[in-house]
């Protein structure tokens, strides 16, 4: 499958504090790719740097045209849709007001309508509050409206930044839900960016993880799931050797713990962490 958008040699500095180190990646066409790391790995200083909202160094090439050094307006009219961290929508505008903006870039208004329903037939809920301010919409709702924003630029590509942030599982798995029928009925690729790796790596086929600005690991989702050390450090699962020695402390016997976000523990900073880690790929399905 061809690659629809890919970063080589991808560096990003805020003033002179450089946070990415040469990020290499790509996503494929039709595909949803997802890019785990924690806190501060440099998630969202990625999609940034993808529509150049932030100092760059490297390539970008979208569809293989070159966009590092464009307009972020213009990497909008490319067919790039970037749903930011903290959703971005305006809490005073109604919900079909925060649509109509998601849609200021593109220069064909026939079609606009269509949009307006497929978006509400994607969220429901959205349909019911259109009139609504956004701002009073639960948070779950306001990103789904993030999401639908988005969409109504009619984009070939999403960038989602950590959509599950601060909402409760079951929203979250709804979030997801929608956005795999999107990927499946419209073709838009996806690279999501998220700390929580169980429900990443269950919605993505393949997967990166970044620690400190650099790429440590990457391959087909599946695979990374069953990684020991995806597991160990990123997952909330222990080996049955760790389990028993860990059960003498704080872990219950026999009982697999997963958690929610994503905590690197300190063997996994020793693994893959720091300067000079090196980089590991799994093989492609
Ligand atoms: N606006 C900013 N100015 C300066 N440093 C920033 C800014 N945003 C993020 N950083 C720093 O860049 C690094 C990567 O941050 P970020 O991309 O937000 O990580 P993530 O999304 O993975 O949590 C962190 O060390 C963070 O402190
Ligand atoms: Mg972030």
């Amino acid at each position: 499958m061809p690659a629809i958008l890919e970063a080589s040699d991808l560096e990003a500095q805020y003033g002179w504090t450089k946070v990415l180190h040469g990020l290499s990646f790509a996503v494929e066409a039709g595909r949803i790719t997802t890019m785990l790391g924690a806190n501060g790995a440099g998630k969202t200083t990625t999609l940034r740097a993808v529509c150049q909202m932030v100092k760059t160094a490297g390539q970008v090439r979208f569809d293989g045209q070159r966009i590092d050094g464009k307009s972020t307006e213009d990497i909008v009219r490319l067919g790039i849709a970037h749903t930011p961290e903290g959703r971005g929508t305006f809490v005073d505008l109604s919900v079909e007001e925060n649509l109509r903006l998601g849609a200021y870039a593109r220069r064909d208004r026939a079609g606009l309508a269509d949009d307006y329903e497929k978006v509400y037939q994607y969220f429901p809920v959205l349909a019911q509050r259109r009139r609504q301010q956004a701002g009073t919409l639960s948070g779950g709702e306001q990103q789904m409206l993030a999401v639908a924003r988005a969409l109504m630029s009619r984009p070939r590509l999403l960038l989602l930044d950590e959509p599950s942030l601060g909402l409760a599982p079951l929203v979250v798995r709804e979030i997801f839900r929608i956005v795999r029928t999107i990927n499946e009925h419209e073709r838009v690729s996806v690279l999501l960016v998220e700390q929580n790796a169980a429900i990443a790596l269950d919605l993505a086929h393949h997967a990166y993880l970044l620690e400190t600005g650099r790429v440590v690991m990457s391959g087909p989702a599946a695979e990374m799931k069953k990684d020991d050390a995806i597991r160990r450090s990123y997952l909330g699962y222990f080996s049955m050797d760790e389990r028993e020695t860990r059960s003498h402390t704080q872990r219950s016997p026999g009982r697999e713990t997963p958690t929610s976000a994503i905590s690197p523990s300190a063997s996994s900073r020793e693994r893959w962490g720091g300067v000079g880690a090196e980089r590991r790929s799994l093989p492609p399905t």
